[in-house]
């Protein structure tokens, strides 16, 4: 198996951690960078296995990206995408796939986009009939359904899009597919709104309507230069490491904290977690110091607008949840079963090897918070990166630790995890 690794019960965690660059936003400073008629200049973004798919898929269709200093300068192809050389690897990344397929609906010839197993088990038909409502032909394996891909034609007229699943992927993907024609989307709940704030920093002629509908009127978009915060997503792991290891304290500066991603310091500062924000700037992309430290954490209700603005931290909220005093129920997330993997079975089951009880529902789990117990588990990560890290997490709490296969999954979004998890556990408790 590759990547095994032991996590070996250990103490307080202290220090200051950088944490790498804001995955979401770093995908789209090369998505919609290759769309520019000008340069996107991006500072500190995440450097990881994810991201190097959008880089090499933003190059194979004529984007020109070139390092820099802190970053990458990305010279768009505007109006004259080329038709990519070769298959588009998408890796892990449903980000790449989803949000990119956006982008190469405007490449001429054939595009034929695929990525590794958990990538292919993924939902695509919310992507495939958007754009063949656009006027593109899009072939799907599985009937249409899953990856690989294949996209020709272009965009051909404008359409509206009121979707019934909050999807940020897919509300890019429409918004950039529907870049030259014009296009109407309006989501059910608010997800992330990344592409709205960089298309505005780009100049598009983007507006909201009072009854939620975002109308893209077609116009050249400029470039900018962006500075990445670090990803509270990642952040997310620290916070509870820190929470749930008696003594620790931590510092992590630089943290987004855009309100439609902020779920986790919600439902953890709920559950009773000693976070505080400090030096928070307000830019394209707001961003803060967190520091946190160790606190007794009890049970929660985590549903509706609370669950969407957190569901990529679920899984290691329930980490937290299975060491706080009481019930936690996790609900509205029946999206986290198609993530890169089914983080709902996994994550309860995981638990359940680590002495906790829990009962999966069909949009999530409740949890009866304890204590860690019984003989050394071992945790398959196989496919998830956000796996791989919760159960570390929980690990170092285990009386026997954690043996964690297929770690090095991590290097989909925080290829240094475990450095700066031996970094930050404190001398001599480990
Ligand atoms: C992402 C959107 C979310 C999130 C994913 C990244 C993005 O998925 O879970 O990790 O960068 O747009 P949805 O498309 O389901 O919102």
């Amino acid at each position: 198996v590759t990547g095994r690794r032991l996590i070996a019960p250990h103490g307080a965690l202290r220090g200051t951690l950088d944490v790498p660059g804001d995955k979401s936003i770093s995908h789209r400073a090369f998505l919609l960078g290759t769309l520019c008629n000008g340069t996107v200049r991006v500072a500190q973004p995440l450097e990881s296995a994810d991201i190097a798919c959008s880089r090499r898929l933003a190059e194979a269709v004529g984007a020109r990206v070139h390092v820099s200093d802190d970053g990458y300068a990305i010279e768009g192809a505007g109006e004259h995408l080329v038709e990519p050389p070769d298959v588009l690897w998408c890796g892990n990344s449903g980000t790449t796939m989803r949000i990119g397929a956006g982008v190469v609906s405007h490449a001429p010839g054939v595009r034929v986009m695929t990525g590794d197993a958990s990538l292919r088990r993924r939902p695509m038909r919310r992507i495939v009939d958007p754009l063949r409502a656009f006027g593109l032909q899009v072939t799907a394996a599985n009937g249409g359904t899953r990856a690989p891909l294949v996209v020709s034609g272009g965009p051909t007229h404008a359409t509206a899009f009121d979707l019934d699943t909050a999807s940020a992927q897919v509300k890019s993907a429409l918004l950039l597919a529907g870049g030259r024609t014009g296009v109407r989307v309006r989501e059910p709940r608010q997800s992330r709104d990344h592409t709205e704030r960089m298309l505005h920093a780009l100049g598009a002629r983007l507006s909201r309507d009072a009854d939620g509908w975002w109308s893209l009127r077609p116009s050249p978009w400029s470039g900018t230069d962006l500075t990445v915060p670090g990803d509270l997503s990642s952040a997310a792991f620290w916070l509870v490491a820190a929470s749930i290891h008696p003594g620790s304290d931590l510092v992590l500066p630089g943290v987004g904290l855009n309100p439609t991603r902020r779920g986790v310091i919600d439902a953890l500062t709920m559950m009773g977690a000693d976070i505080t924000i400090e030096d928070a700037v307000d830019d394209v992309e707001p961003r803060g110091t967190l520091h946190v430290r160790h606190a007794e954490l009890r049970g929660v209700h985590i549903d509706g607008d609370l669950a969407l603005s957190c569901l990529d931290e679920l899984p290691v909220l329930a980490v937290a949840a299975a060491l706080a005093e009481g019930e936690t129920v996790i609900a509205d997330a029946s999206e986290l079963r198609v993530k890169e993997s089914d983080r709902i079975a996994r994550v309860a089951r995981g638990l359940r090897a680590m002495g906790i009880e829990v009962e999966e529902r069909p949009d999530g789990m409740v949890i009866e918070g304890g204590h860690f117990s019984g003989p050394r588990p071992r945790i398959d990560a196989e496919g998830d990166h956000r796996l791989a890290m919760a159960f570390a997490v929980a690990g170092g709490r285990h009386p026997e630790g954690v043996v964690l296969d297929h770690a090095s999954s991590v290097a989909t979004s925080y290829p240094g995890f475990f450095d700066d998890l031996a970094a930050t556990i404190e001398e001599g408790t480990r």
